[in-house]
């Protein structure tokens, strides 16, 4: 499954830690001068994405975009910085977490303003999907993380199966709405 077998079969958080800065220009935001959320969840899914790469050392691409708070608006003007790591790796998917800062540049005050989880996949040139190493917490915090994304990931897997089982009864009901 996995093409790399030069791969080591474990990487450290560290290893995958990512970071981008933007300064947010008008382009960037709504008419009251704030940041787009759509541009910042662009911004999120690109750090985050360099992190995964960071880590499967192939192609990834974003299977999920979950729990994404955005705590306070950014401003024209403002620089914003990101960071990400993975939290932890599966078989071909890894959950990564991206936080995001706002810095005002004239007074240097800097805010968390969001953070949000991803989940990406790793997949080769031709979009089979490919294994890719496990990953070693090191630290309390990382071991908090690696902890918690098992979680997300087993509620992510039950609400998947909540939103299928519902398709599957709406579309029940419309057969059975048409033979009447
Ligand atoms: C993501 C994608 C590769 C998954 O393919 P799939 O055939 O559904 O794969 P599977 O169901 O076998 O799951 C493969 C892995 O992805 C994970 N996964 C799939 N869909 C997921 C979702 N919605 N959320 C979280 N994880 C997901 C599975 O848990 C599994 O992880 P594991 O191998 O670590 O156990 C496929 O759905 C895809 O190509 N989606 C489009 C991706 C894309 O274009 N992204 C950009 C958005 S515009």
């Amino acid at each position: 499954m996995n093409a790399n077998e030069s791969l080591p079969a474990v990487r450290t958080v560290a290893s995958t830690q990512s970071e981008m800065t933007e300064i947010i220009l008008p382009n960037d935001t709504n008419t009251l001068g704030n940041l787009l959320g759509g541009r910042l969840m662009h911004f999120i899914d690109l750090t985050g994405a360099m992190a995964a790469y960071r880590h499967a050392r192939t192609h990834v691409v974003t299977a999920a975009m979950d729990h994404i708070d955005f705590i306070r608006p950014v401003h024209l003007g403002d620089l914003v910085t990101l960071k990400s790591s993975v939290n932890r790796a599966f078989t071909t998917s890894m959950e990564v977490g991206v936080k995001v800062w706002a810095e005002n540049t004239r007074t240097a005050s800097v805010a968390h303003v969001a953070s949000a989880y991803l989940v990406f996949v790793a997949i080769d040139g031709e979009g089979r999907r490919q294994k890719i190493p496990q990953l070693l917490p090191e630290t309390p915090d990382e071991i908090r993380r690696f902890e918690d994304a098992l979680r997300r990931r087993v509620h992510r897997e039950a609400e998947a199966a909540r939103r299928k089982e519902a398709k599957l009864a709406a579309a029940r009901e419309n057969e059975i709405a048409e033979k009447l």
